[in-house]
């Protein structure tokens, strides 16, 4: 048979290079989690070096040293120039610790953790349950007893919704709005830039009491201690103050979609007359075929959670629907990775 076009070897029908291509995507997506471990996007900053240096500073083995950085400049994340490297200017924003943009907190979650993870999918699969080790009841109290382990995962929540929070701040029409509760609101980011953004508003953060020392570090290091309060609290069992607006920011996806139904049915009554429910999570398109991060969130959230998956935009309406929500509307956030559907209550 003849080739039809001029990509792929005349003897095969197909191309072969797409599938290829995607079932080696774990060697990238490794390698660019290992530069940001090993703190090389920090390193160069808004400089350049050689890859001597790079080797010496970074403790490589000569063996592969070039080969890694190299391929770090054919995965676009890295630029050669003379035989120096430096940032691409995402990477400088991105992936410099120093900068406040910075998302490497959440790529080092990844390393350490998800990959091992989904190394468990074929059983996880099959028996519903997430890898090894993970399958506690009660999630959050698994990940929250180790110190260290509770001030990473904060970053790797921080390293995106530093990101959301200013879309949200900007996307919203806050005057309508005095009062404000982020309900899972970890330790208070979101919260601080949206008052920083919005200081009109009243904020309070809800969560559970292992995050209570973390909130009071974090309002010091931002500047907002005092105007933020902390309540420490159970969503699902305890109550949810009330206020204009609440936010339920990557909650609903960590439960099944009854707990994600009662949650929104919670929030509902919580939000005053007039006011709105923001839940925001990186939502599948209804149509389930497109938003691929999204549906292999699906999957991510298999192998780390006891009953979370994403949903669909669809879902989420419906569960403002069900509630008692008069209307719904959307906002894209971060370059579409991420959807909030923002439910009204009728004054
Ligand atoms: C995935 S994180 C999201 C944090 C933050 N909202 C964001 O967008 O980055 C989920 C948050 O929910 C909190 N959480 C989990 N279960 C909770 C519960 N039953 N009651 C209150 N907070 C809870 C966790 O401590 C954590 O801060």
């Amino acid at each position: 048979m003849t080739a039809s076009t001029d990509d792929h070897s005349p003897a095969v029908p197909f191309n072969a290079r797409p599938l290829i291509e995607l079932g080696t995507g774990f060697w990238g997506a490794k390698t660019l989690l290992t530069a940001v471990e090993i703190g090389l996007f920090t390193v160069l900053g808004d400089g350049e070096a050689g890859e001597e240096q790079l080797r010496a500073t970074l403790d490589l083995h000569p063996r592969s040293s070039r080969d890694f950085l190299d391929a770090l400049v054919a995965l676009g994340v890295l630029e050669r120039e003379d035989g120096r490297y430096r940032n691409t200017p995402t990477t400088a924003y991105f992936l410099d610790e120093n900068r406040e943009s910075y998302i490497g907190g959440w790529m080092r979650q990844a390393s350490k953790h998800l990959f091992r993870a989904w190394e468990g999918l074929t059983e996880s699969l099959r028996t519903g349950k997430p890898y090894i080790g993970w399958d506690s009841e009660d999630f959050f109290e698994r990940l929250y007893e180790d110190i260290d382990e509770r001030r990473s995962f904060i970053a790797a929540m921080d390293a995106w919704n530093t990101h959301i929070a200013a879309e949200l701040a900007a996307g919203l029409d806050w005057t309508r709005h005095g009062t404000f509760v982020d309900v899972g609101g970890a330790r208070g980011n979101l919260a601080a830039t949206l008052l920083k953004a919005q200081p009109h508003l009243q904020g309070t953060v809800l969560d559970r009491p292992e995050l209570a020392e973390l909130f009071e570090e974090h309002m010091r290091r931002r500047g907002t201690t005092g105007r933020i309060g902390f309540t420490t609290g159970d969503f699902f069992n305890e109550p949810i103050p009330p206020a204009d607006v609440l936010i339920f920011g990557h909650i609903l996806h960590d439960w099944d979609d009854g707990q994600r139904e009662t949650l929104v049915r919670r929030a509902f009554e919580a939000v005053e007359p007039g006011g709105v429910a923001i839940f925001y999570d990186r939502m599948i398109d209804d149509d389930r075929r497109h938003h691929a991060t999204g549906l292999l969130g699906c999957l991510n959230l298999l192998v780390v959670t006891p009953g979370g998956s994403e949903y669909t935009v669809a879902d989420c309406r419906r569960y403002a629907a069900d509630a008692g929500f008069a209307s719904t509307s959307t906002l894209p956030l971060f370059d579409g990775l991420e959807t909030a559907v923002i439910a009204h209550k009728a004054g």
